[in-house]
């Protein structure tokens, strides 16, 4: 996989390069280094106490249609939160590959993996943007976290060219309501996001490059809203041909 590494644990030895990472990314590796070990904790404040966050997440595994024995990629997949109701569905036969940036958050995701007993999980430890998928994959999700990728919308084509015919893309993600104020986004969101460069984020308006992208690449095109335009479901499939 270009520009990627299997995520053996912190003793491996490196059997491929890294990417080269930018400034932005080293900030954003750094600032998950400091979340991951209460990560599973702190996210169910996310983004703010009492925000329905497992109800969503749970929404976009269902919109992921899986059956027993399917393959699933995980993309920014973090601590492994999705991992559990993926497992679920797909049962031992199934496989999931989890891709994250931060080895931090990939090392929380590894732990899980190893307390559950899960041996059909392989973690990669890659940018989603040069991550290169395996082809003809079942499924592929990515929650609360393709905003935070600038490349999302290559993200969305790479995915798309990799699905079997059928296979679904599911994002859900954060977005600002569409009639908020500017000033009133910009507090709110400033208060609940994780990282500094949250004016970029408000002026990049990453959801729209998400959405456009989806209704591009995919058929079945859906996009819901969710909590007061707070949040949404992206969602698709790959068509026959
Ligand atoms: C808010 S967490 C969400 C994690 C998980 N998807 C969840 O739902 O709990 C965002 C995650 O995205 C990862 N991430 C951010 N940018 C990334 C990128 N360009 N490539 C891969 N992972 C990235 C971070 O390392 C972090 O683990």
């Amino acid at each position: 996989m270009g520009g990627a590494r299997f995520y053996r644990g912190a003793t491996e030895t490196e059997e491929h390069t890294v990417s080269q990472i930018d400034h932005t990314r080293e900030h954003l590796i750094e600032t998950y280094r400091k979340k991951a070990k209460h990560y599973d904790i702190t996210s169910r404040l996310y983004p703010v106490p009492g925000y329905p966050q497992r109800a969503q997440r749970l929404r976009a595994v269902q919109a992921l249609g899986l059956h027993a024995g399917d393959s699933v990629i995980d993309i920014a997949c973090g601590t492994g939160l999705n991992f559990p109701l993926i497992e679920e569905v797909i049962g031992p036969d199934g496989r999931i590959v989890g891709v994250d940036l931060t080895d931090a958050m990939l090392a929380r995701a590894q732990a899980r993996i190893k307390t559950n007993g899960w041996s059909n999980i392989s973690l990669v430890q890659a940018d989603a943007a040069e991550f290169d998928f395996p082809a003809e994959v079942d499924a592929i999700l990515s929650t609360y976290s393709l905003s935070q990728v600038p490349e999302c919308a290559e993200v969305i084509a790479h995915g798309a060219a990799a699905l079997s015919g059928g296979g679904r893309w599911v994002v859900l993600d954060l977005k600002v309501p569409g009639n908020t104020p500017g000033w009133l986004a910009q507090l709110g969101t400033a208060i609940v996001r994780p990282f500094a460069s949250i004016d970029e984020w408000i002026m990049r308006r990453p959801w729209e490059a998400i959405r456009a992208a989806m209704q591009g690449e995919l058929a079945e095109f859906s996009w819901t809203e969710l909590f007061f335009g707070t949040a949404f479901l992206a969602a698709g499939s790959r068509g026959p041909g």
